[in-house]
Parts: structure tokens; C-alpha cells; sequence
């Protein structure tokens, strides 16, 4: 990895990558753009993807399609997952028909160059300058969506009253759980934004239900337990959202089919649903509330490991488990013996 660095530029924050085996074609590029972008170039895809993760101010990248570790398209396509705002610009001097086809249906690539590009060329800067503004609006997009999940998160938390910060809380312990499977970025995200909204059916729910302070009639617990299926459908009808549905709409269901909205039984509940409810589950025991305490974590754990197979997969059990370990809150050696000791 080469960088640049001027004292002065145009564009500050801006970085634009350029990746190619052939390391002289990376001269041109320098020359021209480095007076204006801060500039970084690779002559290995598998460097520039692990550099392109960790750099928050990457706006462009130009790939070159044949390299030996991975092509330009794969390159593109899990920065494209892990960094959707990136704008990624292929350059290649044998682009087939397959080759546009796939390039289009991965989503990945925004605009070609052709080999040998001419970094010096109008037509080259005013493709790289609109690549950029293309960045910078989908950034603004991304930030305009993260603000509304946040104000629709903090409705959720207000409506319900005593629940404070519920939904933000679940979200962190839903994205710690669930980095413990393999899970894609796009996946990670979804249960990032799904854990945030898992309870806004709960915005359907009447005042006087849903934060009455004595005990609930059936028919109160009822109309209350709509909340999930509202949720989903609420989510379903937002193209934007609508991915986020099956984790509102599934996070009270119990392996044992024991759950609503649907009775699901096991693996029928998406993984991401059972994660959102463990983590619910967790925090709903675990915050203090106007009318508890909260639980000891040994109690937790013990309810919780009581609960494996029934209301919890395995799983998600033992990843929670983990992740209560990591924290020093239980004693990882003594995780197996946890088990042991209530099973008994
Ligand atoms: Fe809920
Ligand atoms: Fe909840």
C-alpha cells in the first residue's frame, strides 16, 4: 500500500482507492488525482478489502477485473455488502456481454473504464467526480435512515413508558448474540435495525392497556400480545423496512411452539427472530423497571438456561451464554457446569 499525502486538497475526507496487480498503472492515477483526494492504491484485493473495511472516508473505489487472487467483481461485490455507500468503478480491457450481465445483477459496480484508462482524460475525471457525488448522496440517504430508525426506536420506548431505552439495549445485546453465528454484514444490519423496531406494533397498542400498572385481564394480555403481528405488518408495507418484518413479527415465538403471534415451532423461527427474543427476553429481566428491580445475572441465567430448547433454541442459549462470559458477568469455565447443575 502506497498513500499520498498533500497539504492542501479540495476534497478533504474524500478517498478514493484504486486496486490493480499491475502496479505501474497505478503511476497515472497518482499523478492526477493526488493534488485533490487523498488517494490509496493496491496491487492485492484481498489488502484493499480489509483496508476498504476499516477506512470510514473511502468514497470510490476502481477495481481492475483480472487479478490473481480475486477478480475485480468479487472484490466489488463484498465491499458492496460491508460498505454499501462505497461506489465501485471497473476497469477492464476484455468486458464481455457476461461479464456486464453479471456485473449488473451483482449490484456491485457502478460505471465501467476501459483499458488502458487515461487517469488524465475529462471524460475519466468527470466519471470519478460523479462517482463521488453519487457516495455523498447515498451517504445523506444512510444518514436519514438511521435517524428515523432512532426516532421510531425512542416513539417505540415512549409509548410503552416504562420501558426506557428497551429498544436500544435489545439491539446491543441482539448484535452481540448475533456475531457469534455466521452471519453476513447484510444480516448484521437487518438485526441491528429489526432489534431497534422489534416492539413498534406496540405504537397500535391503547395507553390504558399497555401502561395500566396492576394486573392484566385476559383480554388485556390479549390485545397486548398483538403487538408482533402488528409490528410485521406495519414493516411489510415499507419496502424499506419490510426486511425488518419477520424479526418484529416472530420475536415472541418459542421453539416449542408455545409462542404467538403464529405457534412457529424450531427452526421455522428465523435465526435473526430467535436472536431478537433472547436478547428481549434478556433485557426485559436484566433493566430496572418502575415495578422491579433488576435480576441478579446467576437468576437470569438460571431462568434462562431452564428455558433451553422450550422458549430458547440451543444456540442462542449458548451464544448468549458467551457473550455473558466475555463480559466477565458469568464465569465462561463454569458455563458447562451452569448447565450441568440446572439440568439436574
Ligand atoms: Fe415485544
Ligand atoms: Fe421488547
Amino acid at each position: 500500500m502506497e498513500t499520498s499525502n498533500t497539504a492542501k486538497r479540495r476534497f478533504e475526507h474524500i478517498k478514493i482507492v484504486y486496486v490493480d496487480d499491475e502496479g505501474d498503472n497505478h503511476m497515472g492515477f497518482r499523478l492526477h488525482f493526488s493534488d485533490e483526494f487523498e488517494v490509496e492504491t493496491f496491487t492485492n484485493p484481498l489488502e484493499a478489502l480489509a483496508y476498504v473495511k476499516r477506512e470510514p472516508d473511502v468514497a470510490v473505489l476502481l477495481v481492475d477485473q483480472v487479478m490473481p487472487e480475486m477478480t475485480g467483481l468479487e472484490l466489488a461485490a463484498e465491499v458492496h455488502l460491508a460498505r454499501p455507500a462505497i461506489i465501485c468503478v471497473m476497469i477492464t480491457g476484455n468486458g464481455t456481454k457476461e461479464l456486464a450481465i453479471e456485473s449488473i445483477r451483482s449490484r456491485a459496480m457502478w460505471e465501467f473504464l476501459e483499458k488502458p484508462v487515461d487517469f488524465g482524460s475529462a471524460v475519466t475525471r468527470e466519471l470519478i467526480i460523479a462517482a463521488i457525488q453519487e457516495h455523498l448522496l447515498s451517504k445523506v440517504k444512510n444518514e436519514y435512515h438511521q435517524g428515523t430508525l432512532h426516532l421510531l426506536a425512542n416513539l417505540i420506548d415512549d409509548k410503552d413508558g416504562h420501558t426506557r431505552a428497551h429498544s436500544a439495549r435489545v439491539t446491543r445485546w441482539s448484535v452481540r448474540v448475533g456475531k457469534k453465528f455466521d452471519l453476513s454484514e447484510r444480516e448484521l444490519v437487518i438485526l441491528r435495525e429489526g432489534a431497534l423496531l422489534h416492539d413498534i406494533g406496540k405504537i397500535s397498542i391503547p395507553d390504558d392497556i399497555l401502561k395500566k400498572p396492576g394486573k392484566l385481564s385476559d383480554l388485556e394480555r390479549k390485545i397486548i400480545q398483538t403487538h408482533p403481528a402488528r409490528g410485521g405488518q406495519l414493516l411489510e408495507k415499507v419496502p424499506q423496512l419490510k426486511e425488518l418484518a419477520p424479526l418484529a413479527r416472530w420475536h415472541h415465538e418459542r421453539p416449542d411452539g408455545k409462542g404467538y403471534p403464529d405457534g412457529l415451532k424450531g427452526d421455522e423461527i428465523p435465526l435473526l427472530s430467535q436472536i431478537v427474543a433472547i436478547a428481549d427476553f434478556f433485557e426485559a429481566l436484566n433493566a430496572k423497571r418502575p415495578y422491579k428491580d433488576p435480576w441478579p445475572i446467576a437468576e437470569i441465567v438460571k431462568e434462562i438456561q431452564s428455558q433451553r430448547g422450550k422458549q430458547f433454541t440451543e444456540e442462542v442459549v449458548d451464544a448468549l451464554f458467551e457473550v455473558l462470559a466475555e463480559d466477565k458477568l458469568i464465569d465462561g469455565a463454569k458455563i458447562d457446569e451452569i448447565k450441568h447443575a440446572v439440568a439436574a
